[in-house]
């Protein structure tokens, strides 16, 4: 069975979606751990009600992200975990665990990947963007992990029309739906194997 690490930085509302579907057998797996960057994220909460192991790992000021970075890997190593989940983390991974887990960390990003990605492009900033854009479709993308901030292959991606009376808010509300489905379904087609990467992009078997 697929052991697997979600990691958040917030409400969690992705990761009760993939708690709710392993529980209803949808995706065969486990939770090992579920790590914050933030203590008082709402997301240990959701886990700690369904008797998942927590962790907070932030980054002291004066040990720097370096040793946060350390503290995570030697934590996925620890719960030898298969597969990694970004739900909502508001963190940089380093170069190592990228590379570790090449191919094996999945992130929920709420836009159709390249518009409103990469490094600025986080929370409800992006649903702003896309509102001030006065783009008529957004939506979720799920993607694999690389060394480039939302530039890692692209597993699945949902749209939703934009209506004139949005705001980001209304729109960050929208997007989160389809994200709990999307990613439910990403981890589902990984743990059967139907994921293969080939030059950046993934072939759904
Ligand atoms: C989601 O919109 C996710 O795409 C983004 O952060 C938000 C997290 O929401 N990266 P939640 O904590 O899963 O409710």
């Amino acid at each position: 069975m697929l052991k697997i690490a979600v990691l958040i930085s917030g409400g969690g509302t992705n990761l009760q979606a993939l708690i709710d579907a392993i529980e209803s057998r949808e995706i065969a797996g486990k939770i090992e751990v579920v790590i914050s960057s933030k203590e008082d994220a709402y997301g240990l909460v959701r886990a700690k009600n369904h008797g998942i192991s927590t962790s907070v790992l932030k980054i002291d000021k004066l040990l720097g992200k370096a040793a946060r970075d350390r503290a995570l890997m030697q934590l996925l190593l620890d719960y030898q975990v298969d597969l990694v989940i970004l739900a909502g983390y508001l963190g940089i991974l380093s170069e190592e665990i990228i590379k570790e887990y090449s191919n094996r960390i999945i992130n929920i990003h709420p836009s159709l990947i390249p518009s409103f990605s990469g490094r600025s492009f986080y929370g409800v900033r992006v649903h702003r963007e896309a509102i001030i854009r006065g783009v008529k479709l957004s939506g979720a993308t799920v993607h694999f992990v690389n060394e480039v901030t939302d530039g890692g292959p692209i597993i699945l991606q949902e749209a939703i029309a934009v209506d004139f009376e949005d705001d980001e808010v209304s729109l960050q509300k929208k997007v989160l739906n389809i994200e709990h489905r999307l990613l439910v379904k990403a981890v589902r087609l990984y743990s059967e194997g139907r994921l293969e990467v080939i030059d950046n992009r993934v072939k759904i078997h």
